[in-house]
């Protein structure tokens, strides 16, 4: 299903190497704040000064591994930041269309920069939450505007290894943020606040980058501007001759004008295909269980029977396979195919998650502990599910998405993509450790079945982009899928 690539000339310039790499940092903001929380929320002397309840029980914890921490309220202090991104996501989506990827990502910085310091600072939990808030609507604006700059302005043929610096330094946010919580743990009685407030550094970073950036050519000649996009893609491209890629956008672009209401648009059923896959490629990617591991992995093994230390060096260790594995994935993107990460993926995740739900099923009850090769398997166990995640549902969740609509939905339809991420993330880090208090071991089948699902659903329906630019994927893709073409019927402009 792979369509062959139309060679739009392009060299790798240093600005635009500069620009991806700026642009991502804003992957790393996202990434520290999934990091973060997680370690924060294991420290005792965060726990007793917003939730003394929580802190209390875990000191009599040995009544039962599962439950010691659930409480809605210590959830909500991790889950608050993604209901606030799922909401703004769709007035980033606006603000992306009206004044251009660029600007969206410097305000996604300023809400960053507001959110570490109120947090940092915050004296009672309501001026926590709030900061929260703000860091959500910073992820809100970052996660629709970066992923949409990176694939708009790299050259085709590298455009999901590009997209997935986005993923890259996510990974890398999440690292920094298990090392910095390893090092505050024992700073007395504040690390809390510099694990929050080391946020900045990363927000700050994106601040400048953003101001140093280009705007994206098809941002720029959807707002009327064509000269300054032909001038911005030869600028990005390195070469004189871009007029072929150029007049795609162009063609593009014009569509585009003649749609007034790109919602309204999203909902005929020639958009249900690329707003479908990238709905459900979110949804699909929280019930692979990763944030389970991501934002609790501390208190996970903790539960598991590691002391308050070794559970974060676990932690850091899986930060590490983590950020190396997608490593493999910006070589593997656009060689290998969407597709085969996905699938492969899918059968190791599978086999990891029953895995680990068998060892904690047998071996883990409500009193008592692993032993230390018990625990040592589970960790390996969690490293390869993590490992295998981060080559494909984590970078493929945000570039496939990315590069499947068309210019005049592109930023409405991957603003439902955001707030779908935002909205299973939210539901699993509020859910989690009630469920896991509930459901136990068998919390891990229940993730499980759903990546067998989700393998069903690529097997079947997910079509390959790899090579295919991202302005003729409908006529190259979406109506020759066996599937989708049905739904690619005109229904005319909106
Ligand atoms: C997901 C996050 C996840 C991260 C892990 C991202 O793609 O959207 O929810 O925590 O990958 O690396």
């Amino acid at each position: 299903m792979t369509a062959e690539t139309e060679d739009y000339p392009s060299k790798i310039t240093l600005y635009v190497v500069v620009c991806w790499i700026l642009a991502a940092f804003g992957g790393l903001m996202f990434g520290y704040d999934i990091g973060i929380s997680g370690g924060v929320t294991a420290m005792d002397d965060f726990l007793i000064k917003f939730f003394p309840k929580v802190h209390e029980r875990k000191m009599h914890a040995k009544e039962n591994n599962y439950c010691k921490y659930d409480d809605q309220n210590l959830q909500l202090f991790t889950s608050s930041l993604y209901l606030a991104a799922l909401v703004s996501s769709f007035a980033a989506s606006k603000v992306c269309t009206k004044f251009g990827r660029k600007p969206t990502i410097l305000l996604a910085s300023a809400f960053f920069l507001g959110g570490a310091a109120l947090s940092a600072a915050a004296q009672n939990l309501w001026m926590l939450i709030i900061a929260r808030i703000l860091l959500g609507i910073g992820v809100g604006f970052g996660n629709e505007a970066v992923p949409l700059f990176l694939s708009e302005i790299a050259p085709v043929q590298h455009r999901g290894a590009v997209n997935i610096l986005f993923q890259l330094f996510v990974t890398i946010g999440i690292f920094f943020a298990n090392l910095v919580n390893y090092g505050t743990l024992k700073m007395h009685p504040y690390g809390w606040r510099v694990s929050l407030g080391l946020a900045g550094v990363p927000a700050t970073m994106l601040c400048i980058g953003s101001l140093i950036i280009t705007e994206t050519p098809a941002s720029l000649v959807e707002r009327g501007k064509e000269l300054a996009g032909h001038k911005t893609l030869k600028q990005i491209r390195g070469v004189d001759e871009v007029d072929s890629e150029f007049d795609q956008i162009v063609r593009a672009s014009k569509i585009a004008q003649e749609v007034k209401h790109p919602f309204k648009k999203l909902m005929k059923l020639s958009s249900m295909p690329p707003l479908i896959i990238g709905i459900m490629l979110q949804v699909f990617q929280q019930f692979t269980g990763i944030n389970a591991i991501m934002f609790y992995a501390p208190v996970l093994f903790q539960t598991v029977g590691f002391k308050n230390d070794a559970s974060l060096l676990s932690s850091v260790i899986t930060g590490t396979v983590n950020v190396l594995s997608t490593l493999v994935s910006v070589y593997a993107v656009d060689k290998i195919g969407r597709r085969k990460l996905l699938l492969q993926a899918c059968i190791q995740m599978f086999i990891c998650q029953t895995a680990i739900g068998a060892i904690l099923l047998v071996h883990l009850h409500s009193k008592d502990s692993l032993t230390k090769t018990q625990a040592a398997f589970v960790v390996t166990l969690v490293c390869l599910f993590v490992m295998s995640f981060a080559w494909s549902w984590g970078p493929l969740g945000w570039l496939i998405p990315s590069e499947t609509f068309p210019l005049e939905t592109r930023t409405a339809g991957f603003a439902f993509a955001v707030s779908s991420n935002m909205l299973f993330t939210f539901i699993i880090a509020q859910a989690f450790l009630s469920m896991m208090c509930h459901l136990r071991a068998s919390i891990f089948f229940f993730f499980a079945a759903w990546i067998f699902a989700m393998g069903l659903f690529v097997l079947f329906l997910l079509p390959e982009t790899k090579n295919v630019p991202i302005d003729v994927m409908v006529d190259r893709v979406w109506k020759k899928h066996p599937v989708w073409k049905r739904f690619m019927v005109g229904d005319g402009g909106s």
